[in-house]
């Protein structure tokens, strides 16, 4: 029986990079997967759309949907969950991974940057979780998964990189901060209603087309990245196991259950999480 078969589970920022990752692992266990972005089509030189990320799932036997929904706008997400739903019935699982970035030094962040990531970051999570809660609750069972970052922590003294690149995660970490301390306390509200919140970073870095900005930064350190894979298996464990209120680092996380990480189709077993990364793959 595949872990999450005949589950609804909506996916924000999954027209490319983790969380595109986390819905096709997610339909390759019979999940039925509500992928969204801010765009339908291709944008600049960015790295896949979402169509084509609904697409793909479809043509590997999944099922999947699109919503767009620009979650900076907080009336564009009035109604995402309700949006989700019509498609394939009453959400389970709610994948809160599209995230926005700034990469300001904290004495130089602007107000609009500022209020851009907090609204992506923080309040489209805590909208989309209130927004989904009743029926979960009713229901008495549902998986809220926040996706964070290792920047949600003080960088350790001497700094891993330069002391830039530590610091302009300053503001974009603090958001992620608070996502991260929301989803503990929600977590434990919660968990008695049969409802699993938790949150999940990657160790470091992921190569996707969002982490350009580190991409140098990781071939100077290749053990700071990790395939996407390894966040999607995490993902999967954290959105089908009953952990409560958990601030989860992808990589400790499967060493510590002993979970193998599978590739994003589910057939093959790609080694423990300490599998070495493909520095040039671009999720
Ligand atoms: N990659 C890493 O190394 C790394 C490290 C730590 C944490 N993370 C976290 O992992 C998550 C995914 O990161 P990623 O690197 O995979 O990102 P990515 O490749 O940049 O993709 C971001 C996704 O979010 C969507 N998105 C961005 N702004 C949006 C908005 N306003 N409304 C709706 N959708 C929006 C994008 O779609 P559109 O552009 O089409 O809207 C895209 O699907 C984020 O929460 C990030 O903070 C990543």
């Amino acid at each position: 029986m595949a872990l999450l078969q005949g589950k609804n589970a909506l996916i924000t920022g999954a027209s490319r990079g983790i969380g595109l990752a986390i819905a096709k692992r997610f339909a390759a266990e019979g999940a039925n997967t509500v992928l969204c972005a801010s765009r339908l089509g291709a944008h600049g030189d960015l790295h896949g759309t979402l169509e084509g990320a609904v697409a793909a799932i479809q043509t590997a036997g999944g099922r999947a949907a699109a919503e767009v929904c620009d979650l900076s706008d907080d009336s564009a997400r009035a109604d995402l969950v309700a949006r989700a739903e019509a498609h394939f019935g009453p959400l389970d699982i709610i994948v809160n991974n599209a995230a926005a970035s700034s990469m300001r030094l904290p004495s130089e962040v602007t107000r609009e940057q500022r209020n851009r990531m907090y609204e992506v970051n923080l309040n489209a999570p805590v909208d989309l979780a209130q927004q989904a809660l009743p029926g979960m609750r009713e229901r008495g069972c549902g998986w809220i998964l926040n996706i964070s970052s290792f920047s949600a922590k003080q960088p350790v003294v001497p700094y891993r990189d330069s002391q830039i690149a530590a610091h302009v995660i300053t503001a974009y970490g603090a958001t992620k901060a608070a996502l991260d301390r929301y989803t503990q306390g929600l977590g434990h509200e919660v968990a008695a209603d049969g409802v699993y919140v938790n949150t999940l970073a990657p160790e470091n870095i992921v190569l996707t087309s969002g982490a350009d900005y580190v991409r140098d930064i990781a071939r100077r350190s290749p053990d700071m990245a990790e395939p996407v894979e390894v966040m999607a298996e995490a993902a999967l464990l954290l959105c089908s196991d009953r952990c409560v209120g958990q601030v989860c680092y992808s990589r400790q996380l499967l060493h510590a259950r002993g979970r193998r990480v599978m590739s994003l189709d589910g057939h093959s077993d790609l080694g423990d999480a300490f599998l070495p990364a493909d520095l040039d793959a671009t999720a």
